[in-house]
């Protein structure tokens, strides 16, 4: 098995099996901001996010005031998968995104970050009323809701309706649901382009057959991410 420390994270090229996908020991996502204490756990120093410009301080702000205080029931990524999503849409200019499973708006709102600096626009996709509000207001705290657009209702009929060439994707909805949206959404994922599932560690069971597609096709190159947090797939759709 090939391991790669990227960005301070454990970033793997593994192959598909029990062993590979399974959530490692280690410190949880958490903040991302301490020295970890064992090999892969966390970044060697501290490394907090450190905002450049007015805009990037405010959301910040937004994000840390989300992960103190609006955590519970809404199942957010950990910090470190955020600023992982931001760095990766970031660096590839990312313009069209799409994510599924918005909660209350802390993933897509990182994704926002990277998106301040490339031009880009998200949208995203929640079935629950109450989050789906939770995350309108938020976006609007952070100043974000102009790049982002938050379709309400069941993803599965609404991605249907996406035109035109997705750059990035992002899959944190129901994990069964996984192989649908891949089959709806890969033919619009430009050559180059990215799409990422979270949970692929802490709950492989229920997506084995979108874990099985990403990782057998020659059209794809699929890595594993923070797999001693709940992991997160990035799959490559190549040129
Ligand atoms: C793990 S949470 C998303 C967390 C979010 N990505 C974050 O990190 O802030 C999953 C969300 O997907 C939503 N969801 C589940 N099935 C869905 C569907 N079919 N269509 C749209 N949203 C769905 C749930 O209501 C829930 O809010």
């Amino acid at each position: 098995m090939l391991r790669r420390a990227i960005l301070g994270m454990a970033i793997a090229a593994v192959p598909m099996g029990a062993s590979a996908l399974a959530a490692q020991p280690g410190a949880g996502g958490g903040p991302g901001s301490r020295p970890g204490r064992g090999p892969g756990a966390a970044p060697p120093v501290e490394n907090k996010p450190l905002g450049k410009s007015d805009a990037e301080k405010k959301i910040l702000e937004v994000l840390d005031d989300m992960d103190r205080n609006q955590r519970r029931g809404m199942m957010n990524v950990p910090t470190d998968d955020g600023r992982l999503l931001r760095v990766l849409a970031e660096s590839g200019g990312a313009k069209q995104c799409v994510e599924i499973g918005t909660s209350n708006g802390y993933s897509a709102i990182w994704t926002c970050l990277g998106l301040l600096n490339t031009g880009g626009k998200l949208v995203t996709h929640e079935i629950d009323a109450g989050r789906a509000n939770a995350a309108r207001e938020n976006f609007k705290r952070a100043a974000v809701d102009g790049i982002v657009t938050l379709v309400e209702g069941d993803a599965h009929k609404e991605v249907a309706k996406l035109k035109g060439s997705i750059d990035f994707v992002f899959l944190d909805a129901d994990k069964e649901g996984y192989s649908d949206y891949l089959k709806q959404l890969l033919p619009l994922v430009r050559p180059g382009g990215l799409l990422l599932a979270h949970n692929v560690g802490s709950q492989a069971g229920a997506m084995q057959d979108y874990l099985k597609a990403v990782t057998v096709s020659p059209d794809l190159e699929t890595i594993f991410a923070n797999m001693q947090g709940t992991g997160l797939s990035i799959t490559l759709k190549k040129r």
